[in-house]
């Protein structure tokens, strides 16, 4: 495709994205409390391979974040001073053109166990100078309600979203934040890539397994689940009637799957995978549970606890869009000895075709765009891709970072988005993952670097945090000034 033609309209939401418990820093400041994210220690020596082994976590861990102990073995504690920086930060998106920045509230500023009679009124004041200085600037604000941070105290008393009570303590969060910053925010999202709950239940819903009855961990999950389907809705509507004009998006992991072969055994189990992805957006975009699911549970004896509104609930309010996480795309077989690598909290097979980053997740632009047809096509909401982007060691040399495969990533994931804009997909905007370096999501380290701006901090905590703009940062800021135009 050619680089000379945008077909963008005119008022495509071109942005980034970062999430409070990675960048904000100040885990414990000014009230807050600990979150989950705040009880995942750095591990020193990481096998890239381990993929969820980095979000395992101890009774020692969890005491020592409830205690305020050993901050240093706690990257997400320190992110990279967001907190304190945002200033000066969002000068820099501004100056990079950015039209929206997707945040996320740290649930445990506003309420620092989840059950405080009143919220913390010095949190609700950083958001709403957050979001002011946002608009000051022109950007606007696309808030996640829940991107992996829930009070840590909730998982404790309850093993966290398994509870009914913590649907209740969200909805109250939730509406805190709707009265406050109803002027200041259109654009919202429930739940973080929701599916993860059964990759990383701790930070996704605060639930570990050992807190289960013995053999009811896997039930304990749909159960966690089902109260963050019904929660999603209830805040949807409350959002609607709270804040004219607003719309709620869900947020899925787009793990777009290929048969490793065409034997119609790869094709089924793949077939299966795919639907096992769209079963948390069917739920919430069409407001029921995907009938071969409810039958996959039943014959595996899981059985959800409802009240008798719940699915009432869940079908009369249903999202306005849909927004998703894309990075990579994975490869489904059914041989056992079939190769396999890392990808997003999540490994798969080796797909023969594509490449992959240092830490193993495969490289594919053109799953992109079949995931931006396949989605369109099954759900016919607009879209919203609110994570892209590639995790790499970048090196300064003399004051500079080039970091030109980082543009490369993203040129080739932008042509095929546009591909599928022309195609007729309804994109309401697109923000990479991230802005700035923050501390990685799954590994906790600082080294596995996404932004535009360079920050210097390394794993062990050690650097200036001075900010620096990549070679990457003035190529976003040229193809945002032309509309997704100029990608050279
Ligand atoms: C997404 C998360 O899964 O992937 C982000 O929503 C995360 O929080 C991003 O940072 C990249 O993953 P990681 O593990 O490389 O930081």
């Amino acid at each position: 495709m050619s680089h000379s033609k945008s077909i963008f309209p005119e008022h495509f939401l071109w942005g980034a994205a970062i999430a409070a418990n990675q960048a904000e820093g100040a885990w414990n400041v000014d009230g807050k409390g600990p979150s989950v994210a705040d009880a995942i220690a750095h591990k020193a020596h990481l096998d890239p391979k381990d993929y969820t082994g980095h979000m395992a976590l101890s009774e020692e861990h969890i005491a020592d974040a409830l205690h305020g102990r050993n901050d240093q073995r706690y990257p997400k504690r320190r992110g990279i001073d967001f907190y304190h920086r945002y200033k000066e930060d969002l000068a820099l998106f501004a100056e990079m053109g950015i039209k929206v920045l997707r945040v996320s509230i740290a649930w445990t500023r506003i309420f620092p166990t989840g059950e405080e009679r009143e919220p913390n009124e010095a949190g609700l004041r950083f958001y709403e100078d957050l979001f002011r200085e946002m608009r000051r600037h022109q950007i606007e604000p696309l808030v996640t309600l829940s991107h992996y941070e829930m009070p840590l105290a909730l998982s404790e008393k309850y093993n966290g979203w398994v509870h009914r009570n913590v649907l209740d303590a969200f909805v109250r969060y939730s509406n805190v934040c709707f009265d406050r910053y109803k002027d200041l925010v259109r654009y919202w999202l429930t739940f973080n890539e929701i599916d993860s709950i059964h990759r990383h239940p701790f930070t996704t819903a605060g639930i570990r397994a050992e807190k289960s009855a013995p053999g009811q961990a896997e039930q304990d999950i749909y159960q966690g689940l089902h109260h963050q389907f019904v929660a999603s809705a209830l805040v949807t509507r409350d959002c609607h009637a709270k804040i004219p004009g607003s719309q709620m998006g869900c947020m899925l992991t787009k793990l777009t799957t290929y048969p490793r072969t065409c034997h119609p055994e790869d094709v089924e189990a793949t077939l299966k995978k795919n639907l096992e992805n769209y079963f948390y957006t069917d739920v919430q975009v069409f407001g029921s549970y995907p009938p071969l699911i409810t039958r996959d549970l039943a014959r595996r004896g899981i059985k959800i606890e409802m009240q008798p509104d719940d699915l009432a609930i869940l079908k009369a309010h249903t999202v306005d869009f849909l927004s998703f996480s894309y990075y990579m795309s994975l490869t489904e077989s059914t041989q056992p000895d079939a190769e396999r690598t890392a990808g997003n909290t999540i490994l798969g097979v080796k797909n023969p075709y594509l490449p992959a980053s240092e830490w193993g997740w495969q490289i594919d632009p053109v799953g992109l765009k079949i995931s931006l047809l396949e989605l369109y096509d099954r759900y016919r909401v607009p879209l919203f891709i609110v994570e892209n982007g590639l995790g790499a060691k970048d090196v300064v040399e003399e004051g500079q970072v080039h970091d030109d495969y980082r543009i490369n990533y993203f040129r080739a994931h932008f042509e095929q988005m546009a591909e599928a804009v022309d195609e007729g997909v309804e994109l309401m905007g697109y923000t990479s993952w991230g802005t700035i370096d923050i501390i990685s999501a799954g590994t906790s380290q600082m080294s596995k670097r996404y932004g535009f701006i360079y920050v210097d901090q390394d794993d062990e905590g050690n650097g200036t945090l001075a900010r620096l703009r990549k070679d990457s940062f003035y190529w976003y800021q040229k193809v945002i000034a032309s509309n997704g135009q100029d990608l050279d």
